[in-house]
């Protein structure tokens, strides 16, 4: 039997303008999906999928993530019949990279089982092809994330070469909390009326991408420089942002505005948007407890977790 991991993400600063070629800040979460593959007497494939999720979020993606495997089977060349077994820590919902973890996961556990050889390149290459079943045109940052792992600065190459991929290092990790509005999204939706919206209000929408820019730059600094106070003012500029292209939404904005009155350094939205998760910087576990209980309180799950760390 072949086995392979893949890391959930969250997305410090950036998504959706990474989506146009401007660079962005991911950090892989400590819990993975894990994919078991063994060779069976199946047509195709057949999923036993006993991952944790959020309510909901496996009967919504079925069809996506029927792509998602059949674009990586064929990426990578099997043409037997196999049983993949789905598992690990990290609970499916939308906003922790669930899609990429376990393209990740199956592109491992594939290359384990026919004993491939495939370095992490050619294995991002297939999670790649798997997170387009989802996503439609993906930047590769969750993909990359998962493959990866740690905290990664990424940003797509526009021109269809290589995508810069820098590893970035942080003087110590820093604990943040994430909260789930319960709401799954499709990120191929999502990023297709950011899109129309862009192409249909330039003169409105291109000074926020450009704002946007100049913000990543700070916000690169300021985390190099471990300069806490100033990434979190940056990460609450881009969840403003986010909200004037369109994909936050009521409870998002709900959580985001609970974890800042409860003393988060800065709370954003993360990943796709229009449900899935938030995300709030809250160094030390004294904060980190006070704004995740203050979200429990108000009905949302939390996970407590780091970003940073190897
Ligand atoms: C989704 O996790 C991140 C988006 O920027 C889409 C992508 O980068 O492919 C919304």
């Amino acid at each position: 039997m072949g086995e392979g991991g893949g890391f959930g993400k969250t997305i410090l600063f950036g998504e959706h303008f990474v989506v146009y070629g401007l660079p962005a800040i991911a950090s892989a979460l400590g819990n993975t999906t894990t994919a078991k593959v063994e060779k069976a007497d199946v047509k195709g494939y057949e999923l036993i999928d006993n991952r944790l999720e959020s309510p909901g979020y496996k009967v919504a993606k079925k069809e996506e993530y029927e792509k998602l495997i059949e674009n990586v089977i064929n990426f990578m060349g099997v043409k037997e019949g196999i049983r993949i077994t789905l598992g690990g820590k990290l609970v499916a919902a939308s906003g922790v990279g669930a899609s990429a973890a376990c393209a990740a996961s199956l592109a491992r556990a594939i290359n384990d089982e026919f004993q491939m050889d495939w370095d992490n390149d050619k294995i991002n290459a297939a999670a790649y092809e798997g997170e387009k079943g989802p996503h439609g045109t993906p930047s590769g940052i969750d993909n990359t994330a998962a493959v990866f792992g740690g905290l990664i600065r990424f940003k797509k190459n526009l021109e269809g070469g290589p995508n810069t991929i820098e590893k970035m290092q942080i003087k110590a990790p820093v604990e943040i909390v994430l909260a789930d509005s319960g709401k799954t999204s499709s990120t191929k939706e999502v990023v297709g009326d950011v899109r129309t919206l862009k192409e249909a209000n330039p003169t409105e929408i291109d000074p926020v991408f450009e704002e946007y820019e100049k913000l990543a730059e700070e916000a690169k600094q300021a985390l190099l420089d471990y300069d806490l106070q100033k990434f979190g003012e940056l990460m609450n500029k881009n969840h403003e942002l986010l909200q004037k292209i369109t994909v936050s939404c009521e409870e998002l904005d709900a959580m985001v505005l609970t974890a800042r009155e409860a003393g988060a350094i800065g709370a954003k939205l993360t990943g796709t948007g229009r449900g899935g998760l938030m995300q709030a910087l809250t160094p030390g576990v004294e904060l980190q407890e006070k704004v995740a209980k203050a979200l429990e309180e108000k009905g949302f799950t939390v996970i407590r977790t780091k970003i940073g760390g190897a």
